[in-house]
C-alpha cells in the first residue's frame, strides 16, 4: 500500500473550531459575531458523485473528486463537502474513523429505504457516506441489473441528507450519470421547499459514453419523478439520465476545453449531440488537474529511488530496478515504452496492435499494465510471450506498480480514440515520463508537440502510421541524450496542479450566485 495514500487518509484534519456561544459572557457576542459572519461569507458547495479517492476509486473520476474538492477547499472562502454512496469496498482503514451521525428514510415512489449517514473529515473537506447495505454492501461500485435503482436511491439520500444534516448548499455539482437524479430530484421536487429553493446544480460530465438509460416506464414507479416531467429526461425513447441532468443544470461542464467542442459532434457525443449543442450556451470546459503532493517523485514511496527535477539520479535507479522486476534485460540505454490503460477500444488499442511489432523491430522495451476487454487481455498476453524478454503484460491493475512503472519508464504512450481528460499523461509527464499522445479531449489540453517546443509528442489523425511515426521521432530523440533531458525537464515542470482550473470552478460558481 503506499505511504502517501496512508498518509493522506490518517491526515485527518478538524473542522475550525467555533467559539462557544456562552450566555452571560460579557465578551462572548462579540466573538460569535465574528465566527457567524466568516461562516455565513463561506460559499457552501457540495460534491454529489459515485467515488472519491481515497476511499473509493476504480478510475480518474474519483481522483478528481478527492483532489479538486481538497483544492477549493484549501481556498477559506469555501465550505466544501462531498456525498459518495458507502460502498462495502471503502477501504477499512478509513472506514473505521467515520461517524454515525444517524439515519433518514428515502422514498422511491412506493419504496421507503433507510439511509444512514457517516462523515469523516480530510483535508478539510467533509464526506458523507450514505448507508444502505441493500444497495452498496456488493463487491465494486458498478455493473448490476439494478444501478438505475441504487443511484436513484443515493442521489435522492444526498437530498434527504441536506434536510438531515442542515446543510443546503449554494451550489450543488453532480458528477456523471450517477449523480445525474440528484439535479432532477432538485428541479422537480425539492426546489418547491423553502430551504432547497436556491440551490444551483452543476453537473460535470467525465465520459459522455456512459448516459444513464433506462426504459421509460420506470420513471414513476422507480425513480418517483412525475410523468409530466418526462421531457426532461426522455431521449430517444428512453430516460436518459445525463440528458436531464443536462437540461435541469444552470451550468454544466466538461473535463477539457477540447472535449467540450468535440461532444457537440457526433463523432464523439455517443448520440448526445444535439442535446449539447441545445445547451451549449451553459456549457464550459474545464481542464482536470492533479494533486502534486500524490504524485510527487521526490517523495512517492512506492518508487525504488525517490528523485526531482533537481536531481534526476533516481529516475535511473528506478529503471533499471523495474527492468529487473519484470524480468526485463537491463538496459538503461534502451528506451522503455508503457501503457497504463483500461483495456477498452476508446484508449485507441486498436491502434497499437496494428503497428506494435514494427515499432518493437527497434531497440525498445514496452511495458502495459491494465484490465479490461478479454479479446485485448488476450492479445497483450500473447504478444509478452512471443517478445518475451522486450515485452510485459501486467494484466490487473496494481497502483503501487503503476507508480513505479511511471517512474521506470522512458516514453508513455497514449493514443485514445477518445479522451475526456486523462490523468495519466500528467502524472507521466510529472515523473518525467514523456508522454507520446493523439490529440484529442484533455491529450491535446495538456500535452503540446515537441517540434513546436511543447512537453511531449503528439499526433493528430486517428491512424496507427500517424502513431508509429511520432513513435518513432520520440525514439531518435530520446537518443540524443542533451535535447532528450531538456525534454524531461519540460515534461516535469509543467503545472499540471489544480491552481488554474480550480479557479475556473470558482467563477462557475460565483457566476451562478451574483
Ligand atoms: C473519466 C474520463 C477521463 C477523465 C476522468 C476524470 O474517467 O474517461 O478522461 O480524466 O474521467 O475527469
Amino acid at each position: 500500500m503506499n505511504e502517501n495514500a496512508k498518509k493522506r487518509g490518517t491526515g485527518k484534519q478538524e473542522m475550525p473550531d467555533l467559539p462557544a456561544v456562552e450566555v452571560g459572557k460579557a465578551e462572548a457576542p462579540v466573538k460569535e459575531e465574528k465566527a457567524a459572519v466568516t461562516v455565513e461569507a463561506k460559499k457552501k458547495i457540495l460534491f454529489v458523485a459515485s467515488e472519491a479517492a481515497p476511499f473509493i476509486a476504480t478510475g480518474g473520476l474519483a481522483e478528481v473528486i478527492g483532489s479538486l474538492s481538497k483544492a477549493l477547499a484549501h481556498n477559506d472562502k469555501y465550505d466544501v463537502r462531498v456525498m459518495i454512496p458507502l460502498y462495502q469496498d471503502i477501504k477499512k482503514e478509513y472506514r473505521k474513523d467515520f461517524k454515525f451521525l444517524g439515519n433518514t428514510y428515502v422514498a422511491l415512489s412506493w419504496r421507503n429505504q433507510y439511509c444512514g449517514i457517516f462523515e469523516y473529515q480530510q483535508d478539510n473537506v467533509t464526506y458523507y457516506f450514505l448507508d444502505n447495505e441493500y444497495y452498496f454492501k456488493r463487491p465494486g461500485c458498478y455493473g448490476y441489473y439494478d444501478d438505475g435503482e441504487r443511484f436513484a436511491f443515493f442521489c435522492r439520500g444526498v437530498m434527504e441528507t441536506m434536510n438531515f444534516i442542515g446543510f443546503y448548499p449554494d451550489v450543488m455539482h453532480c458528477h456523471d450519470w450517477q449523480a445525474a437524479l440528484a439535479a432532477l430530484y432538485l428541479k422537480t421536487i425539492y426546489c418547491f421547499r423553502p430551504e432547497y429553493q436556491f440551490i444551483r446544480a452543476v453537473f460535470t460530465i467525465h465520459n459522455i459514453e456512459y448516459q444513464g438509460k433506462y426504459s421509460l416506464d420506470i420513471l414513476e414507479d422507480l425513480f418517483g419523478i412525475s410523468y409530466h416531467f418526462r421531457n426532461l429526461v426522455e431521449y430517444d425513447r428512453c430516460i436518459n439520465l445525463m440528458k436531464g441532468a443536462i437540461e435541469c443544470c444552470e451550468c454544466f461542464s466538461t473535463v477539457s476545453p477540447t472535449y467540450a467542442q468535440e461532444i457537440k459532434d457526433p463523432y464523439y457525443s455517443h448520440g448526445l449531440d444535439p442535446i449539447i449543442r441545445r445547451n451549449e450556451f451553459k456549457l464550459r470546459g474545464i481542464l482536470n488537474g492533479i494533486d502534486p503532493e500524490y504524485y510527487d517523485p521526490a517523495t512517492d514511496l512506492s518508487l525504488f529511488q525517490n528523485y526531482s527535477v533537481d536531481d534526476m539520479a533516481g529516475k535511473a535507479v528506478c529503471k533499471e530496478e523495474l527492468q529487473r522486476m519484470l524480468n526485463l534485460p537491463v538496459r538503461p540505454d534502451t528506451p522503455v515504452i508503457a501503457m497504463i490503460t483500461r483495456l477498452v477500444t476508446h484508449k485507441g488499442l486498436d491502434l497499437v496492435k496494428e503497428v506494435i511489432e514494427q515499432a518493437l523491430r527497434q531497440d525498445i522495451q514496452f511495458i502495459l499494465l491494465g484490465t479490461g476487454d478479454s479479446s485485448y487481455e488476450t492479445y497483450f498476453s500473447d504478444l509478452a510471450r512471443r517478445y518475451s524478454g522486450k515485452v510485459v503484460s501486467i494484466i490487473s491493475f496494481n497502483s503501487d506498480l503503476s507508480r513505479k512503472i511511471y517512474a521506470g519508464a522512458d516514453l508513455f504512450l497514449m493514443p485514445s480514440k477518445s479522451e475526456p481528460c486523462g490523468l495519466s499523461q500528467m502524472i507521466a509527464s510529472r515523473y518525467g515520463t514523456v508522454a507520446i499522445v493523439r490529440e484529442t479531449g484533455g491529450l491535446k489540453d495538456s500535452i503540446t508537440p515537441f517540434g513546436a517546443g511543447g512537453n511531449g509528442f503528439t499526433f493528430h489523425d486517428y491512424n496507427a502510421y500517424d502513431m508509429l511515426y511520432v513513435i518513432n521521432e520520440a525514439i531518435g530523440v530520446y537518443h540524443n541524450r542533451e535535447v532528450w533531458s531538456n525534454l524531461v525537464h519540460k515534461a516535469m515542470t509543467t503545472d499540471f496542479t489544480w491552481a488554474s482550473s480550480a479557479r475556473c470552478y470558482e467563477e462557475m460558481y460565483l457566476g451562478l450566485l451574483k
